[in-house]
């Protein structure tokens, strides 16, 4: 009997209740309407597809219902299947494929009405439905690709029968939704509804009430359909998509629509689905997705910690950094003073900011007009008050203490009340810069990343004194400005350079042991990395490492380094600024070894009594990525990063890290603790102490942050 999901449920419903149906239904004449109400975005939770198979069955046994409406209650349609039900079994997990074929099945009009996003499972349903109806500024998309799997309710199918296979291959394999404007177009919205969704959809539902046959998605053919097309795509996803699986069989699919009849495709669907949902990129693809969405939350900061409104900033410093950051706010329509201390750097600064804009423009990404709109919230000067009225200000000038305290000592005596003092420095002690100021509560680190405005990754380093609502409007700034912000604490390098050190020696101990250094970056290419170690610091400038090993070494009271790498610079090679560094560079920027550099470091080993052995790239991959998790356990242990989501959140975005591998805490979760801990062993690395106890419990990272989570 559906007699019992009747009554409109309250958004408040009981937890220990399940058997309450979350889909409300309610008549409007002769249409039934079936409102999802599933706080926050309606995804298809269990409840949802009960509810609306209920609906489904009151509609069909009352003869004065001739069209069904299903919409979604508050922000948006369904914005997709349950991501946390994907752990479940099969049994357990809310049944989208059995609501979208009752749906297919039904004798009467069934009317999709969208506002907010229809997303995956979400646009699933609705091509389910007999018709689509959407305000314009509702979005449609299948991004089940960026969870690593696909569409697995009939997406692969129905899409490509709507919009054509190119369109739908698109789609697919980037993961961007559409405006309802363009589906319209595309036939995939059957009409826009301007004024109020609900009766747009029931007025809608009432014309075509009587229309026979039902035009059905199922029953169509793939328009544009050629097995060059199909090609194409797989030629295409070997650049875009190297060394990911689901990609791969969404094109598979798509050509199945295409080729076979619509049962034979969707139950390959089902199959090809958990294939992909069972596998290591798609556990890696999710963890990222609530990684990043945790990240964004702060013990003790709540939505009552007062934030201020930033509506104007200060950038102090027009270099590559400084000029990064104004682009920032600048995009973000905030008004940016910059300021330097010679008219020619200046000059230069300016130049460089309106020359990256000019760039875009000639892609097509930006109007003239854009970027005049943006040069002109630009204020450049010499004088530091010019900073007085900024709600917040950012330090970029180079990375030397001394000039650090010089700059916030003066910016103390000029910065209004209340203005956040920042400081973009990547290894500096943030408590020191702050204790020269009257005001250490308003001091706050923002690391950026190179190019900065480009890197989505914002290190927020909270120093001790940094009050919360400093940090939460540091959070909020982050969002409105496009970035991922994630809380770190005071420590030399915060968390992803301080990783990156371990990394980079390990990476230099194991060419001195034996391997070349393309072969180390080779094997972190595999991994999925676009820049091994080498690499990467040949495009940072190997200068900047050079000069930390020399000042570590002085502050240490021990002999200046004089390892390979450090040969090598002290013969002028600086990396690609200089041409030449560990590789050689053309106008190409594609590193080239070198023969001489080969030598240098045979010649190093043989100085040095080392008899070279054969470093597979197993070893070289696993030795790097552990070095990343070892010193990772450490900065948790010492509570610098609050989760290991967070390292793995830093890693994805700041140094490019592969989102379908998870990050590195991810990826030894994914291998085993007790065999990262067995690796680190054996090629002489001590294990931190927490890595060690969990891998002595069988436990993961991800357990660990979940108990965390927990108190
Ligand atoms: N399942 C479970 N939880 C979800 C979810 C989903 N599909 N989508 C969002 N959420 C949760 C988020 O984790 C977050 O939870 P929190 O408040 O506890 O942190 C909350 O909903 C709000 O999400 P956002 O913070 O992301 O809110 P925004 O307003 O910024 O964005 C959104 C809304 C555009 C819908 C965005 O959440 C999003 O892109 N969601 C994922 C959409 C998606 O990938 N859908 C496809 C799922 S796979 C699928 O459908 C398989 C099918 O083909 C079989």
């Amino acid at each position: 009997s559906w007699g019992r999901y009747r009554n409109p449920v309250p958004a408040t419903r009981p937890q220990e209740a399940p058997s309450v149906s979350i889909v409300d239904q309610s008549r409007d004449g002769d249409i039934l309407v079936l409102t999802i109400n599933n706080p926050p975005v309606n995804a298809f939770s269990p409840g949802v597809p009960e509810g609306l198979k209920a609906g489904l069955d009151a509609a069909a046994a009352d003869d004065t219902v001739r069209a069904v409406v299903i919409i979604g209650a508050g922000r948006t349609f369904v914005a997709g299947a349950d991501i946390k039900t994907f752990n479940l079994p099969r049994e357990q997990a809310p049944d989208l494929r059995g609501t979208i074929e009752a749906l297919d099945a039904f004798p009467k009009p069934t009317v999709a009405a969208i506002h907010g996003t229809a997303l995956g499972g979400g646009l699933e349903l609705a091509m389910g439905c007999t018709y689509r109806v959407a305000v314009p500024g509702a979005q449609l998309g299948l991004p089940e690709v960026k969870l690593g799997v696909l569409p697995g309710a009939g997406g692969t199918q129905r899409l490509p029968r709507v919009v054509g296979a190119q369109k739908a291959l698109d789609m697919m394999l980037s993961g961007t939704p559409i405006r309802a404007t363009e589906a319209s177009q595309l036939g995939l919205i059957d009409r826009i509804v301007d004024g109020d969704l609900l009766s747009g959809a029931v007025e809608f539902a009432r014309e075509l009430a009587d229309a026979r046959p039902l035009p059905r998605i199922s029953e169509r053919a793939v328009p544009g359909a050629s097995p060059e097309v199909f090609a194409a795509a797989r030629g295409g996803i070997k650049k875009t998509h190297r060394g990911q699986l689901s990609p791969s069989l969404i094109i598979d699919l798509a050509e199945l629509a295409a080729t076979v009849p619509f049962q034979e495709g969707w139950a390959a669907e089902a199959g090809r689905f958990m294939q992909a949902k069972d596998s290591p990129q798609s556990r890696a693809l999710r963890h990222i997705f609530f990684a990043e969405r945790e990240s964004a939350k702060i013990p003790g900061i709540t939505k009552d910690t007062p934030t201020t409104e930033i509506r104007s900033a200060g950038v102090i410093g027009a270099g590559t950094m400084g000029g990064g950051i104004a682009m920032n706010f600048l995009n973000a329509g905030i008004p940016v003073t910059i300021v330097e201390t010679t008219q020619d750097a200046l000059d230069r600064g300016l130049g460089v900011i309106r020359r990256n804009y000019e760039a875009t423009a000639k892609k097509g990404r930006l109007t003239q007009a854009d970027v005049e709109t943006r040069m002109a919230l630009l204020t450049p000067s010499l004088d530091m008050t010019a900073l007085k009225d900024a709600d917040i200000v950012i330090e970029a000038v180079f990375e030397n203490m001394d000039v650090k305290k010089d700059i916030f000592t003066k910016l103390d005596a000029i910065a209004k009340p209340g203005a956040i003092l920042a400081s973009n420095t990547s290894t500096l002690d943030v408590n020191e810069i702050a204790s020269v100021t009257r005001r250490p509560e308003s001091v706050i680190g923002l690391h950026f990343f190179s190019p900065a405005n480009v890197m989505k990754l914002l290190e927020i380093v909270r120093a001790e004194k940094t009050s919360d609502s400093v940090l939460a409007t540091s959070m909020a700034l982050a969002r409105r400005i496009g970035k991922v912000g994630v809380v770190v604490g005071v420590c030399d390098g915060f968390v992803g350079n301080r990783m990156i050190h371990r990394y980079g020696d390990e990476a230099r101990k194991i060419v001195e042991e034996g391997a070349r250094p393309e072969d180390v970056d080779a094997a972190m290419n595999t991994l999925g990395l676009p820049m091994g170690p080498f690499q990467m610091s040949d495009m940072a400038g190997l200068d900047i490492g050079y000069a930390i090993r020399q000042h570590q070494a002085r502050v240490a009271g021990q002999p200046a380094p004089d390892g390979w790498l450090d040969r090598i610079v002290e013969r002028g090679r600086k990396g690609q600024k200089t041409g030449a560094g560990i590789y050689d560079y053309d106008e190409t920027r594609k590193p080239r070894p070198n023969a001489d550099m080969q030598r240098l470091i045979e010649d190093y080993r043989a100085e040095k009594g080392i008899t070279p052995r054969a470093i597979t790239p197993e070893e070289s991959t696993a030795r790097l990525a552990y070095s990343l998790v070892n010193e990772g356990a450490k900065i948790l242990e010492e509570g610098i990063a609050q989760r290991a989501g967070d390292i793995d959140v830093i890693y994805i975005y700041g140094y490019g890290f592969p989102a379908y591998r998870g990050g590195p805490m991810q990826y030894a979760d994914e291998v085993g603790l007790k065999t990262v801990v067995a690796d680190l062993e054996r090629y002489g690395q001590t294990p931190a102490p927490l890595l060690k106890k969990l891998a002595d419990e069988g436990k993961t990272f991800a357990e660990w942050d979940a108990e965390k989570g927990r108190g």
